[in-house]
């Protein structure tokens, strides 16, 4: 199963999934393509690192939607890889109707809050500034309703008495780096 990861910034759950397939644990996923919307993200990173294509691709003029002949080419880039799986791992954009269309129940997402709890940006920060004593992170079906798609898997992280936001950010980021290869060699039908 062809997977083509999309992301922003650093990568860290792209560069989980390709150390996984190294390792013989993501299933009969393969991933063909990490494309990123934005030229400087250490992302483009791993290309060098696993030997991987990695390359940015013009997202256009808006900084937070992909529309347009900019959406048409992100799908005409990555349907050129036949993929079984289009995995959002950090990409900071909302991806609509017709890019949704084109990988019909292909498309999921990374989250860091155990939704439908912290929807959104800053998602850890939302958790920790409510006082919740529970959050984690979710993989979910990406559908027009943001963040609000069908739950695929989550993984639970406490807040500890006295944690801070950085202790918090780190164990959230460590379950998603076990969640997210995980859910992936599942969906290969491994
Ligand atoms: C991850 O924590 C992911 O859950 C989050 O961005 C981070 C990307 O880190 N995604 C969202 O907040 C999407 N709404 P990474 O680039 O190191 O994988």
């Amino acid at each position: 199963m062809n997977v083509v990861i999309l992301g922003s910034g650093k990568g860290s759950n792209a560069r989980r999934l390709l150390e996984a397939e190294r390792d013989g644990g993501l299933g009969r996923a393969r991933v063909t393509a990490v494309f990123c919307d934005r030229t400087e993200a250490p992302i483009l990173q791993l290309g060098k690192d696993f030997g991987v294509e990695a390359r940015f691709l013009d997202p256009g003029p808006y900084r937070t939607k992909l529309t347009g002949e900019w959406e048409a080419a992100y799908i005409d880039s990555i349907e050129a890889k036949q993929p079984g799986l289009v995995v959002l791992a950090g990409f900071m954009r909302v991806v609509k109707k017709p890019f949704i269309r084109a990988f019909p129940g292909k498309i999921i997402n990374i989250h860091p809050s155990l939704l439908p709890s912290f929807k959104g940006l800053n998602a850890i920060g939302q958790a920790f500034d409510y006082g919740v004593r529970i959050t984690g992170c979710t993989v979910h079906y990406v559908t027009e309703d943001i963040d609000g798609g069908p739950i695929i898997d989550q993984e639970a992280v406490r807040i500890e008495e006295g944690d801070t936001l950085e202790a918090l950010e780190a164990r959230v980021h460590a379950a998603e780096h076990r969640l997210l290869p995980g859910v992936v060699a599942r969906l290969s039908g491994e």
